[in-house]
């Protein structure tokens, strides 16, 4: 007992960790507002659509990854709640990689477009580093990964990305709604995980491993919103 009484408690610990997210290089990424208050071609708009939908289409694997390594008969169930709303829960058109592809078609791109973009280093890099943490890391620096990391995070993100696309096309509420949908589902879905986190983190140890987790994801969140600076405001085209 000795060594764990000095732990902060589990609701403590969170809501710490989730200020210091609000304050994450990658949440207030200059990236994001440069999209939502810039001008911008079709060709931005398209470029940032194909390199994300790369993230959003692999992140249900990171969660059926982690599923089975999680030592909790709650586990299970808490993670339904989350499945249900990404494969979509009355029809498949309705998961979320089908209603970001809708999106991709309002862009003017075609059904195959996504498979044939190549993936930003900084994409390959996202999707590497989530695939290993999930499949062979440490469970819990996983949890922190996915929880922390993409849930509690993405509704501070998304809203300049709904901006930007905004101010630069004709786009309606609906073409939007992959975006728009996670500004508020993902708020529940941090509330879900932060459930199951809760009894994993009464310790120091239980604290750092998970916090381990949620850095990691934002710092390849951040690379991410870098390479996609470069890619849509490249120096020498007039975007400094
Ligand atoms: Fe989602
Ligand atoms: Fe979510």
């Amino acid at each position: 007992m000795s060594s764990h009484t000095s732990a902060t408690s589990a609701d403590t610990f969170l809501s710490r960790l989730e200020e210091e997210i609000r304050n994450d290089g990658a949440v207030r990424h200059p990236f994001l507002s440069r999209f939502a208050s810039e001008k911008m071609a079709l060709w931005q708009l398209q470029a940032f659509g194909l390199q994300h939908y790369q993230l959003v289409r692999i992140f249900v694997n990171y969660m059926t990854n982690l599923l089975p390594r999680i030592p909790d008969p709650e586990a299970e169930s808490l993670f339904r709640v989350v499945f249900n709303d990404e494969f979509g829960q009355y029809t498949i058109f309705r998961s979320h990689p089908a209603l970001y592809r809708s999106f991709l078609r309002t862009l003017g791109l075609s059904d195959g477009a996504w498979g044939r973009v190549t993936p930003l280093p900084e994409v390959s890099r996202f999707i590497e580093g989530h695939l290993h943490l999930t499949r062979e890391g440490d469970f819990l620096e996983a949890l922190g990964a996915v929880g922390p990391g993409h849930e509690f995070s993405i509704p501070m993100m998304f809203p300049p990305l709904v901006a930007g696309i905004k101010n630069n096309t004709t786009l309606t509420d609906g073409d939007v709604e992959y975006f728009t949908l996670h500004i508020e589902e993902d708020k529940e879905h941090a509330v879900v995980f932060n459930r199951l986190i809760t009894k994993f983190v009464g310790t120091d140890e239980g604290q750092a491993r998970l916090r381990r987790g949620a850095c990691f994801s934002l710092s390849l969140r951040k690379a991410f919103w870098d390479g996609l600076n470069r890619t849509l405001f490249p120096v020498g085209k007039g975007h400094l």
